[in-house]
């Protein structure tokens, strides 16, 4: 059972989408960072994708120089990521799985079919304090897998779910539901600290929130979306009265 505080983590991407649209330097993902911080994020999450296409080095650097708050690394397990990873010394390390040609973070983690390779891809950062966590979809083999190699945290991906939502396919929104509510029992089960993530907005993150062993919530997308209305600090604010609303 994980404290019920359910933190949220501010995945700042989509400024850096935004910045390189017209490659110069604004708008500024650090400074959306800190104003994040400022409006009540419980850390920041940023993914530096092989390919650069959002957040890009230097905001690493800038991310870790600026904040108080946790950083939470999202990254492909290559060894080039490892290395940068390795000289920041993030709170914590999201390992997910990369393809160039997707749009997004599509599906989790193989990790039942490579689960020496990725625990010794873990171990070092690991043993750098890094807090590891393994980005699954919300299946009973990947999260038997997480905790058999020793991953202190799962990111269960929502992303079916909230599609489901977004396109009123009902029944499958509450299949998808389902499976996220039996995977956060079954993972907490196994000791597993679990956090979700992809794609929930206002809507959506209710029946997300209202699991009260989910420790973390990591949402970008639709906050960053929704800030063009409302500004930053009101967009995250709201999300933030959706969350504690729904958890009670
Ligand atoms: N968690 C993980 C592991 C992700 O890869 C992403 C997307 O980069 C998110 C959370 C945030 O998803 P969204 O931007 O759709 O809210």
């Amino acid at each position: 059972m994980t404290s019920n505080r359910l933190r949220l983590g501010v995945n700042i991407d989509h400024v850096a989408t935004l910045r390189n649209a017209r490659g110069g330097m604004v708008p500024d993902p650090v400074r959306a960072a800190l104003m994040a911080e400022a409006a009540g994020a419980d850390g920041i999450t940023a993914h530096l994708r092989e390919d650069r296409r959002h957040i890009v080095d230097v905001d690493i650097d800038g991310l870790m120089a600026a904040l108080k708050v946790p950083l939470n690394f999202e990254m492909a397990a290559t060894e080039e990521m490892k290395t940068i990873a390795l000289r920041h010394k993030p709170h914590a390390v999201c390992i997910v799985p990369e393809k160039r040609e997707e749009r997004t973070t599509e599906g989790g983690l193989e990790v039942a079919g490579q689960d020496s390779l990725l625990a010794a891809y873990m171990a070092p950062l690991q043993a750098a304090g890094a807090q590891v966590s393994l980005f699954i979809g919300a299946d009973k083999r990947q999260v038997e897998a997480a905790a058999r190699i020793g991953a202190p945290v799962v990111e269960l991906h929502a992303g079916a779910y909230a599609d489901a939502w977004a396109e009123e396919r009902w029944a499958e929104r509450d299949s998808e539901l389902a499976k996220i509510t039996d995977m956060v029992a079954y993972g907490t089960q196994l000791g597993l600290e679990v956090h979700v993530g992809h794609g929930l907005t206002y809507d959506s993150v209710g029946p997300i929130a209202a699991l009260q062993d989910v420790a973390e919530l990591n949402i970008g997308h639709f906050i960053i979306g929704e800030a063009i209305f409302r500004g930053l600090g009101p967009a995250i604010a709201e999300m933030r009265r959706c969350m504690d609303e729904a958890r009670g």
